[in-house]
């Protein structure tokens, strides 16, 4: 029998490449927006949250330390290992796809980051959000942070190189089919190894079909970390703030 070969989404996030690639997306970055979102959710110290697809817990930890409850899950068993350092009686991590229903069920499901759109077929991504709404308590806030696809495509680098800690990145940029690819070269002290990130570039309209057919609706929408209004045009992220229609 022959074994299927991993997704690029099973094998990049597992390696430090992606760290090292994305060391600016640091846990500053992440209280920062944290600060902001806390504020604006305006939750009880004695909320529990989910932070689904946290990576290596950069918000589920900066979130513990302001009082909350936080369940942090990934795919990726070398971030989870890392994660589960900085677990108490209130943070707790676990290797789960989210596409798969989790059997607890919170205030708040956090999915940060360009976490989302990374399977071939749309179904798993509808999956997805299916799996924010089942682990969402009655009332419970569901916030999805993507990147804002219409920028990105306007925006697309077809090629560059980047050496961070002695690793030499040569990526190469394309949009094809609906899917925003990053084909990435690494060269690590004279090995070579190949990834690639590959994420359907989902629009506004795109969330909100989605979220209504899996019986949710948006509640907000904002455009950045400081969480200033959505702009199609001019803004860097996608920030969707969603709740369950009954
Ligand atoms: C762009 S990173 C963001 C991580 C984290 N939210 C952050 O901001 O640092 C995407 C994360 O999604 C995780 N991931 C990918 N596919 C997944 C899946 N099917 N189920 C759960 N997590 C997944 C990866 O392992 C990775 O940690």
């Amino acid at each position: 029998m022959t074994k299927e070969h991993p997704k690029w989404f099973q094998s990049w996030f597992d390696t430090p490449y992606y760290h090292i690639l994305y060391k600016h997306r640091d846990f500053k970055e992440a209280e920062d927006f944290i600060k902001n979102l806390v504020s604006y959710l305006n939750i009880d110290t004695d909320d529990s949250i989910s932070d689904l697809a946290c990576g290596k817990g950069r918000h589920s930890i900066f979130l513990n330390t302001l009082g909350y409850n936080v369940t942090g899950l990934d795919l990726s068993k070398n971030n989870i290992e890392q994660a589960k350092v900085h677990e108490s009686n209130s943070l707790f991590f676990e290797v789960h796809d989210m596409r798969n229903t989790y059997g607890t069920q919170f205030e708040v499901v956090l999915n940060l980051f360009t976490s989302f759109g990374y399977f071939e077929n749309d179904i798993d991504n509808l999956k997805v959000i299916k799996t924010i709404k089942s682990s969402l308590k009655q009332n419970g806030i569901g916030v999805i942070d993507y990147m804002n696809s219409t920028v990105v495509i306007e925006n697309l680098i077809a090629h560059n190189t980047y050496e961070s800690d002695g690793v030499k990145f040569d990526l190469k940029r394309s949009y094809n089919d609906g899917f925003i690819t990053k084909n990435i070269e690494v060269n690590d002290a004279g090995t070579s190894f190949h990834f690639e990130e590959k994420v359907r570039a989902f629009n506004f309209q795109d969330f909100e079909t989605m979220l209504s057919n899996a019986g949710l609706h948006l509640i907000d929408c904002f455009g950045n970390y400081q969480l200033e209004p959505f702009n199609s045009k001019t803004s860097e992220r996608l920030i969707l703030i969603f709740m369950a229609n009954d």
